[in-house]
């Protein structure tokens, strides 16, 4: 008897409890600063900037920290460009190569092949045409040219600007030129040595990467600029 009586209190306690929670609306908020910010939301609409907007948009001409604008355009004079002057910034290290061969079988192998002779598992397989070799005598790649065609993508070879940073991008580089050496049946390129990459990080070698290049952002400072953002 005691224990029914026990019983239907919980019930009572328990039914009185969620009885009257209406689901359609908000619950009881303890601490709401918890929930509602009370700092700005970004891009949010307040009286704070001139356009009412919580943020101003960047100064005209801003890059991204570590990234300079690449300035060769994607037509076929700013590739013969690419192909003549660009030339890879980075020092040609063991762990660079390596790097760019782990970069190279994961995104390039598949339809070029491990040896670059246009003979990936994509091409066997005629999944895809028309992939050359790097040796390819009509196209002689350059670094420069090699660069251009990662960023830009070539008919049905996409881009990997997106997939890579441009470090990972020149590293793949590297590689690519040894395949191609290796196809040419040259011996292999000595990796650079330690003083030289001691000058090439301080500034004392010339890595311009834009020099030659396409005008491809007018503007008030339409001067080239070099890796280190020094005027000519
Ligand atoms: C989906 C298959 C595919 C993948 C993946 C691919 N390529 Fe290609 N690549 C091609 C084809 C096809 C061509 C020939 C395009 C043309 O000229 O019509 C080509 C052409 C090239 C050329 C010669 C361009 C020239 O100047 O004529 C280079 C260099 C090259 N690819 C490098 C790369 C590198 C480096 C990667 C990896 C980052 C890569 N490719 C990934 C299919 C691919």
């Amino acid at each position: 008897m005691k224990n029914i009586f026990k019983i239907a209190v919980l019930f009572i306690a328990f039914g009185s409890m969620i009885s009257c929670q209406d689901d359609n609306k908000p619950n009881y908020q303890y601490m709401p600063n918890m929930y509602e910010s009370v700092g700005y939301e970004t891009y949010g609409k307040y009286e704070v900037f001139p356009e009412g907007y919580e943020a101003l948009k960047p100064a005209e001409g801003s890059v991204m920290r570590g990234w300079l604008p690449y300035d060769y355009e994607n037509t076929i004079e700013g590739k013969a460009s690419a192909k003549a002057n660009l030339k890879n910034p980075l020092p040609y290290t063991e762990e660079n190569y390596v790097k760019g061969n782990e970069l190279y079988n994961i995104y390039c192998g598949i339809c070029h092949g491990v040896k670059g002779d246009g003979k990936g598992t994509l091409a066997k397989r005629e999944k895809i045409l028309g992939v050359p070799a790097y040796n390819d005598a009509g196209r002689a790649i350059t670094e420069g040219s090699v660069y251009h065609v990662m960023y830009y993508g070539i008919n049905s070879m996409g881009s990997y600007a997106s997939q890579m940073t441009e470090d990972e991008l020149w590293m793949v580089d590297h590689y690519v030129m040894g395949l191609k050496d290796a196809l040419d049946g040259k011996p292999e390129r000595a990796f650079t040595a330690a003083e030289i990459i001691e000058e090439m990080t301080e500034g004392k070698i010339d890595t311009d990467l834009n020099e030659g290049a396409v005008d491809a952002i007018p503007g008030p400072e339409s001067e080239p600029m070099n890796a280190a953002g020094n005027e000519h």
